[in-house]
C-alpha cells in the first residue's frame, strides 16, 4: 500500500491591536540560510553530525524531507538534528519527486548538489516556487555538464540527471546567494576548480559551511573558488567532508521583525538574544543606525565561522531615506519590513533597483504597495521598487492585510499593525511559519497593550 503524506494547512488569521510598548528579551529561531546549508553538507559527509538549534521553519523541514528521500537518516527533534552522513558518493536516487515546498533554497541549492549525483531526481515545489524563475541556476550547472529540463525551460519541477560535472569559471549575471551556492555545491562532485565571480558579495554561509565540513574554498574579492572532491585523493580518488558537532546562530532576517517593533513603539527597550551576525548579513542594521536607531551589539563572538552576538535596541525616531543599487542584494529579506516602515519615518522610504523583490515568494513590491496602502499609507509603485511617504502623509490605520502567503510579508505587516489606529487582520497568517513557526507567539510576549 502506498502511503502518501498529506500536510494540512489550516488557514487562520491573526488580530493585531496597537501596542503601547515593547520590552523583555526574544530569541529568533536558528538561521534558515545556514540551517539549509548544514544539513545538505551534513547528508554528503562522512559520520554523523549534530546540528543544534537548527531552524525550525517550514523551509529547512522541506530540506530535510528531500534528504531523508536522497537516503540520508535524519533524527530531528526540537532543535537538535542529526544527520547520518552517506558520504561523497552515497546519496540514493529518490523514488518520488522531491517537494521543496515553498523554499527556493532548498530548490536551488538541492538542484546545485543533485547534478553531481550518477542518479536522475525531480524536484518540485508549491505553487509560488513553481512560478520562480530557475533558468539562473539551470544555466550554469548544464555548462557543467548536468542535464536539467524545467517547464517552459525556466520553473519547476526540475528534471535533473546528474553526472560527473566539469569545473567552470562564472560570472553569475544575478546578484544571488543561492545560485552561487548550487555552483559551489555542484563544483564538490566538479573535477577541478570551480570559480564563481558574483556582481555583489552575498551572503558567504556556504562557504563558512564548507570549510566547516573540510572542503577547500578560497575567496578573494567577489570571487570563490572550491576544489572538487573528485580527483583530490583520499579513498578511491576522492576526499570527504567530515560530519561536524554545530550550532546555527539566530535569524538575523527574524530579528529584524523585533528590532522593527521596538524602533517604532515608544519607550521601547529590547534584546535580541543570540543572532547572527555575519556582515553579509547586517547591511539591515547599517541602514537602521544612518536612519537614526539606537542599537548596541553585545557579547558579540565567533561561532564555527559564523559571527554571532545579541542586539539591544530601544525606540528611536527614524529619518528614512532610499536604499539601493549594491545594498539591495544585502538586505533583500529585509525590505518588506523596512518599506513596511517607510510611512513612520520622518521622510519616508524608497527602494530602487529591487525588481528581484518581484520574484520572491510573492510579488513582493506589488504585495507591500497593496498592503500599505490598505493601511492608509501613500505609496508610488515602481517597476524596481517602492516610495512610501513619511509621517507627514497621515497615520497608519488598521486593516484586513493580505499576505499573498508571503511569510515575510505577513510578519512585517503584523508589526506596522502594532504602531497603527484601530485593530488589523493578517489573513492566512500560518504563513509566517515558512520561516517563523511561532513568530505570533514570540511577539506577544514582548508586546504591552
Ligand atoms: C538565500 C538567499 C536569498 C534570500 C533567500 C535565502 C539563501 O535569495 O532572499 O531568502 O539562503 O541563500 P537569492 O539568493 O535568490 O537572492
Amino acid at each position: 500500500m502506498r502511503i502518501t503524506r498529506v500536510t494540512l494547512h489550516i488557514v487562520s488569521k491573526q488580530n493585531i491591536l496597537p501596542a503601547r510598548t515593547i520590552s523583555g528579551s526574544v530569541a529568533p529561531p536558528g538561521d534558515k540560510s545556514i540551517s539549509h546549508r548544514y544539513a545538505m553538507l551534513a547528508a554528503i559527509a562522512e559520520g554523523t553530525s549534530e546540528i543544534r538549534h537548527f531552524s525550525t521553519a517550514e523551509d529547512c523541514r522541506s530540506t530535510l524531507d528531500c534528504l531523508r528521500h536522497l537516503g540520508a537518516k535524519i533524527e530531528a527533534n526540537q532543535e537538535l538534528v542529526r544527520i547520518a552522513g552517506r558520504g561523497v558518493a552515497g546519496l540514493q536516487r529518490s523514488r518520488r519527486e522531491l517537494d521543496a515546498g515553498n523554499s527556493g533554497t532548498t530548490m536551488r541549492l538541492l538542484a546545485g548538489l543533485l547534478s553531481g549525483q550518477p542518479f536522475e531526481s525531480k524536484l518540485t515545489g508549491d505553487s509560488s516556487l513553481r512560478r520562480r524563475p530557475m533558468r539562473r541556476v539551470i544555466e550554469p550547472l548544464k555548462r557543467m555538464g548536468a542535464e536539467i529540463k524545467a517547464r517552459d525551460g525556466q520553473c519547476a519541477p526540475l528534471e535533473i540527471r546528474g553526472t560527473k560535472l566539469r569545473a567552470i569559471d562564472y560570472s553569475l549575471p544575478v546578484a544571488s546567494a543561492q545560485v552561487k551556492s548550487a555552483v559551489l555545491l555542484a563544483g564538490l562532485f566538479a573535477d577541478g576548480v570551480t570559480s564563481l565571480t558574483e556582481p555583489v558579495r552575498t551572503r558567504d554561509h556556504t562557504e563558512i559551511a564548507l570549510l566547516e565540513f573540510g572542503a577547500r574554498v578560497e575567496q578573494a574579492g567577489r570571487t570563490t573558488r572550491v576544489h572538487g572532491l573528485i580527483g583530490s585523493g583520499g579513498k578511491n580518488g576522492m576526499a570527504s567532508l567530515q560530519g561536524r558537532a554545530l550550532e546555527v546562530p539566530g535569524d538575523i532576517s527574524s530579528a529584524v521583525f523585533f528590532l522593527a517593533a521596538a524602533l517604532i513603539l515608544p519607550d521601547s527597550n529590547l534584546l535580541i538574544q543570540n543572532v547572527g551576525l555575519n556582515p553579509t548579513r547586517t547591511a539591515v542594521l547599517d541602514v537602521l543606525a544612518m536612519m537614526g536607531a539606537s542599537l548596541s551589539l553585545i557579547s558579540v563572538r565567533s561561532m564555527f565561522g559564523e559571527v554571532v552576538g545579541d542586539i539591544a535596541v530601544r525606540s528611536s525616531e527614524l529619518k528614512g531615506g532610499v536604499i539601493e543599487g549594491e545594498l539591495v542584494a544585502q538586505l533583500i529579506d529585509e525590505l518588506p519590513m523596512l518599506a513596511a516602515l517607510g510611512a513612520l519615518t520622518e521622510n519616508g522610504i524608497e527602494i530602487r533597483n529591487a525588481q528581484e523583490l518581484r520574484v520572491k515568494e510573492s510579488d513582493r513590491i506589488a504585495a507591500l504597495s497593496e498592503n500599505l496602502q490598505r493601511m492608509g499609507a501613500q505609496v508610488e509603485e515602481r517597476p524596481d521598487g517602492l516610495r512610501i511617504a513619511g509621517r507627514s502623509a497621515g497615520k497608519l490605520r488598521g486593516a484586513e492585510i493580505e499576505p499573498h502567503g508571503d511569510h515575510r510579508i505577513a510578519m512585517a505587516f503584523a508589526v506596522a499593525a502594532l504602531a497603527a489606529e484601530g485593530a488589523s487582520v493578517i489573513h492566512n497568517s500560518e504563513c509566517a511559519a515558512v520561516s517563523y513557526p511561532n513568530f505570533f507567539e514570540a511577539l506577544n510576549t514582548v508586546v504591552e497593550r
